[in-house]
């Protein structure tokens, strides 16, 4: 059993934490906004992962996890420290590391207090800090400049890199079944304590220099993106001659080099991952000289593919302006109430900017995209959102969607009319209850 801290209680922050204490380890979890964290104490999540809310209670219930908002306190009583705050994007795309310099500079600075204050405070003390947010490569550089610059003497520190590959709607899954665990590591002390810290983790642990760590994050998101818009393009031709994008994608994707992962065609990747670390990398390999336009044209294909869904809506309903459209599905994906750079705020607004009347329906996302869309209606069953409708347009593949009654939403419509953006139901049926359906890149 080691002591851990967590720094960040957001999605990966949390389920880092409650993994860990599952793990037989002892975990505090820090975060400075402190109404997540007196929530946490009463046991109330601060977003829906499925299985989470079960796992935190359970490790709490052994006296295995806590949560705390000092960062004090848990540099004090953690050996090891997980650093899992945000690096969202900065307005230029860069990821914004000023969270991970202020908790660095924080832990920094309780570390020197602790040793000023303690009379019988041990001469030297070991800390190993981890990246365990996604950084762009030489993070780890700045991370232990800082610690060098800041920390008291006696402080004996490792940095390592360990980033994480959870998704969310399946984070604890991937958490303690992964395909790997990436771990960059400069001295053999921080080598072992991660073999110790996830030996009851099955999955192969890759151990690198810290730089090709935090370089495989970056470049492993900026792959599944590449996958994602080229399957997108390849939907483009496949409108364009009468092809069928699913059957194409199937043909390829069971060749086992090429995999059906992540080929999948539709209104593009969102979510707080991908789209912003794609922009992060694009920057990042601008400033070391090595512009890659490949990344800016998977980008590129990702944006033209919720305007793509725009259009499509125009060519069905011609005029927007008073036009009533039903949104399925709000979340970028499902099992997640999500909705950082959901591909349907921008569809959303762009209805809205022409005049059409959204009722939106998400199972459970809706209270997140009031926050962000405070001026459309919200609707707690599908069926209510497309009543009346000119046109359903399927955001996120939820799969209570495919379980719905088309023959009661075909009455209840003003012109049964589907725009399906995942390419999630089967368009033959809907045709078969009198839809006018639209995919993307099949008939
Ligand atoms: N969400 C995912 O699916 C996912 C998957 C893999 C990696 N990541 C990466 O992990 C990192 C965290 O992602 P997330 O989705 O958990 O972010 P998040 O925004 O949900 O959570 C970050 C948390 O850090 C806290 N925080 C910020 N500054 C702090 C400070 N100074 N002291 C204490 N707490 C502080 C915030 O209050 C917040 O609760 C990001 O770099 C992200 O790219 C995310």
């Amino acid at each position: 059993m080691r002591n851990i801290g967590v720094i960040g209680a957001g999605h990966v922050g949390l389920v880092t934490a409650a993994c860990l204490a599952k793990l037989g380890h002892r975990v505090t979890c820090a975060d400075n906004d402190t109404e997540k964290i007196e929530n946490l104490k009463k046991l109330v999540m601060p977003f829906y992962e499925p299985g989470l809310e079960e796992l935190v209670k359970e490790a709490v219930s052994h006296q295995l996890l806590s949560f705390i908002s000092s960062l004090a306190k848990l540099a004090e009583e953690s050996e090891i420290i997980f650093i899992a705050v945000g690096t969202p994007p900065t307005s230029e795309g860069r990821a914004d590391l000023s969270f991970v310099e202020q908790v660095t500079v924080e832990l920094a600075n309780s570390l020197s207090a602790m040793k000023g204050r303690k009379e019988n405070a041990p001469k030297n003390i070991y800390r190993l800090i981890v990246e365990k947010s996604t950084v762009p490569v030489l993070t780890g550089e700045w991370v232990k400049r800082t610690l060098e610059l800041l920390s008291p003497t006696g402080l004996e520190f490792d940095v390592a890199a360990n980033p994480e590959f959870l998704r969310e709607g399946c984070a604890i899954k991937d958490f303690m079944e992964p395909d790997r665990i990436v771990v960059g590591v400069e001295s053999e002390r921080a080598r072992k304590i991660f073999e110790e810290i996830y030996s009851g983790i099955k999955g192969p642990i890759l151990f690198t220099d810290i730089k090709s760590a935090e370089l495989i994050k970056h470049a492993s998101n900026c792959f599944l993106a590449l996958k994602i818009s080229y399957a997108n393009a390849l939907a483009q031709v496949c409108e364009r001659v009468g092809a069928d994008i699913e059957k194409v994608l199937e043909g390829m994707g069971l060749d086992k080099r090429i995999g059906l992962s992540f080929l999948r065609a539709g209104v593009g990747y969102g979510g707080s991952c991908l789209p912003k670390d794609v922009a992060a990398f694009i920057s990042l390999c601008e400033e070391i000289g090595y512009p890659f336009a490949l990344l800016r044209e998977v980008e590129k294909i990702n944006q033209g593919q919720r305007r793509l869904v725009v259009k499509k809506v125009r060519e069905l309903l011609w005029n927007l302006k008073g036009k009533q459209i039903a949104i399925w599905g709000l979340a970028f994906k499902p099992d997640t109430d999500d909705v950082r750079d959901s591909p349907a705020i921008e569809i959303i607004n762009s209805l809205t900017r022409e005049g059409a009347v959204i009722k939106a329906h998400d199972p459970m996302a809706v209270e997140n995209m009031k926050k962000v869309i405070p001026n459309i209606s919200y609707c707690s069953d599908p069926y209510e959102a497309a009543r009346d409708a000119h046109l359903v347009v399927l955001l996120t593949d939820w799969n209570i969607y495919r379980q719905l009654d088309f023959e009661k939403i075909k009455q209840s419509m003003k012109i049964p009319r589907l725009i399906d953006g995942r390419n999630f139901l089967d368009p033959e049926k809907l045709r078969g209850y009198g839809f006018i359906y639209r995919g993307i890149g099949r008939k």
